[in-house]
């Protein structure tokens, strides 16, 4: 037997150190006993991280969709597999089971066909939480077609780039989208979107918020009428391991966004395989993560993972303050969640209500709570393991990213003793490595460097999208043979793992990655505007703000401060989206740069964290008097 569960350290230790003695035989055994392949591997593993190349389970066949919903059917059928909770806690909640998933995913895939998807090409979608997003990932798969999904808090511009660079013909969205008291157009940011994309012949259309919206004639398809026609079965696309499942955007320190490239088999059994022992999933468990499928978690740990092992996933609609701050609890209430998996801002944001909300409700349903998408501070750490776990539920603090499809380093709970902060142990399978200045693997514990992988996993990302040179060069060139994350890390006394945070240009922002290149693109396109520098500092909700440093052309000099900085966050919105504004302006006359140009960033962060007592050497600089005139007129 395959060690599928984990259930106890020696056991942990035990099964990683087989599956880093030998991966090949250990992924095979997993893959072997719990999936459903309509043909097996002719070879486990081959892969060169110099090309670099990885491919799991070399032309074995399957249809993730058959592992995900139909061969739960006999035992499943009428289990819930997603339990649908609105935004509105008024409307009812919907169980969908199996059974019923099955239908919806097979009318949705024959809709698809109709409207001329084939194996291989992409499909963009743009919709918010509600059951059709999920049925769409998943349609896909069924008829071997590659999902792009748009995170729909993004504006048109960043969809229309989207959609362009995977050669979207199809798009399926919404009416629009409810957001607590809020409902946002989000068909009307498709329309200006598809102004700067000919090539999309098609837009399916679900009905959400009943607002009335424009079809253009040709185009645009509302989506009932044809799943009502649609028949209730549909014959799974048999495909290779290694062919493409989604694309998945996700921002880079400089350029445009990376569509991330995840494929089939690796991705399946990592995802499933992660889901069960991460979160300790047991048979009638009710398992709620609260991200949005428009992210990576939301893909591996609301869809892919939960599905394969035959779950009751929670897609939540709404947000964390509506109707009032306790809607995350009265859902794990109502719901009676076993497994609840949020992000740290949400925490913090919630830690600042009145404690109320939570006493309110009867969380005793809990098992395991996690944490993913930035570090976890220990304040926020602790309040969630008192107020929400009661100190009774572990919290697995969740190490992972967009191209590593799952989760990498985590603790596994009622396994792997929690520390604050420490993401602990690597996941079975995974090697990290931490890295120094000269490229040279710190060995032992009590190390702090550059945290790299040494080895393939089954689900690594295997490209960026159409730019396969730049997937070399950001992961594969700053260290020979080895996947570079772009986090730093440490390894205490014990070989447990803390995360100290990004070492590049990525800010992240409320969980959410930010290139910095691209919002100062946006800044710069302003008329007024000559140059600009954006850097992260501290806020204690967002874990970290956007500080902007702005300098002016000559004519902006007369203009209204406040207006400018209005625009400038308008500009933004409208480029990248809400997300990506920022909290502090500050208008500036010249930026620290070096001799050859480069914008010192350290310096600014410094200054914008308020933590100017060491900001180094600034002789070298080209223009050292200009630290001083920023500090003076820092925010
Ligand atoms: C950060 C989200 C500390 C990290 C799944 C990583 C974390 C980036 C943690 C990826 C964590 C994610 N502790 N930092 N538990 N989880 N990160 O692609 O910097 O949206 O590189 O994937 O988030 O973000 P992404």
């Amino acid at each position: 037997m395959s060690n599928y569960h984990i259930k106890h350290l020696e056991e942990y230790f035990q099964v990683y150190r087989k599956s880093v003695r030998n991966p090949e035989a250990f992924w095979e055994e997993i893959a072997e006993e719990h999936f459903l392949w309509r043909k097996k591997w002719d070879n486990v593993l081959s892969w060169d991280f110099s090309k670099p190349e990885v491919k799991w389970f070399e032309n074995a066949k399957l249809n993730i969709t058959e592992n995900c919903i139909d061969r739960h059917l006999t035992t499943r059928g009428e289990k819930t597999a997603i339990l649908f909770e609105p935004n509105d806690p008024k409307e009812e909640a919907q169980h969908i089971t199996y059974n019923e998933l099955h239908k919806r995913v097979c009318k949705m895939a024959n809709v698809l066909k109709e409207n001329g998807v084939k194996k291989g090409d992409r499909v963009c979608i743009y919709l918010p939480m509600i059951p059709e997003l999920a049925v769409s990932l998943l349609a896909c798969a069924r008829i071997g077609a590659i999902h792009s999904v748009v995170f729909a808090g993004f504006s048109s511009n960043a969809l229309s780039t989207r959609i362009n660079d995977s050669d979207c013909k199809i798009v399926i969205t919404s009416d629009g989208s409810f957001r607590g008291k809020k409902s946002i157009d989000l068909k009307g940011i498709v329309d200006v979107a598809l102004d700067d994309c000919p090539g999309v012949k098609t837009v399916l259309v679900a009905k959400r918020t009943n607002a009335e919206i424009e079809m253009k004639a040709g185009r645009d398809k509302w989506l009932q009428p044809l799943l009502d026609d649609a028949y209730g079965d549909c014959v799974p696309e048999i495909m290779d391991a290694e062919d493409p499942l989604f694309i998945l955007y996700t921002s880079g320190s400089t350029g445009t966004p990376k569509g991330m490239v995840h494929t089939t088999g690796g991705y399946m059994v990592y995802t499933a395989y992660t889901f069960k022992n991460i979160f300790q999933y047991k048979e009638n468990d009710v398992y709620w993560c609260t991200a949005d499928i428009g992210w990576i978690t939301g893909h591996s740990y609301i869809v892919y993972g939960p599905l394969a092992n035959g779950a009751t996933t929670v897609m939540f609609e709404g947000v964390p303050s509506y109707p009032d701050y306790g809607r995350f609890w009265e859902v794990i209430e109502k719901h009676k969640v076993t497994q609840f998996y949020t992000a740290p801002t949400a925490i913090r944001a919630l830690a600042k209500e009145n404690l109320d909300f939570v006493e309110n409700h009867d969380l005793s349903s809990l098992k395991v709570l996690g944490s993913v998408g930035e570090p976890i501070n220990e304040e926020a750490w602790h309040w969630y393991n008192n107020n929400i776990g009661k100190n009774n539920s572990p919290i697995v603090d969740t190490w992972w990213q967009t191209e590593t499809g799952g989760i990498m380093i985590s603790p596994i709970p009622y396994v792997t003793p929690t520390t604050p902060t420490y993401a602990t142990l690597p996941f079975i399978g995974i090697q990290p490595a931490l890295m120094d200045e000269n490229g040279e693997e710190l060995k032992g514990n009590q190390v702090e460097g550059r945290l790299c992988i040494k080895y393939p996993w089954p689900s690594i990302a295997r490209t960026i999208w159409g730019n396969h040179e730049r997937y070399r060069d950001t992961y594969f060139s700053a260290y020979k043979d080895k996947y570079f994350t772009g986090d730093g890390a440490l390894r205490d006394g014990v070989g447990y793992y803390r995360i100290t945070g990004r070492v590049d240009d990525v800010i992240i922002v409320s969980g959410h990655n930010l290139g910095t290149a691209p919002i100062e693109d946006s800044i710069n396109e302003h008329p007024a505007v000559a140059e600009s520098a954006i850097v992260g500092f501290p806020h204690d909700v967002k874990g970290n703000a956007l500080y902007g440093y702005v300098i002016l052309k000559e004519f902006g000099e007369t203009r209204d401060r406040d207006n400018l900085r209005k625009e400038i966050n308008q500009q933004i919105t409208e480029h990248i989206g809400p997300i990506a504004k920022l909290d502090k302006i500050q208008f500036v006359t010249g930026l620290p740069k070096t001799r050859s140009g480069k914008i010192m960033r350290r310096i600014l962060r410094k200054i914008a964290s308020d933590d100017t007592s060491n900001l180094g050497d600034i002789s070298t600089l080209l223009n050292p008097e200009i630290v001083q005139e920023i500090m003076d007129n820092s925010l």
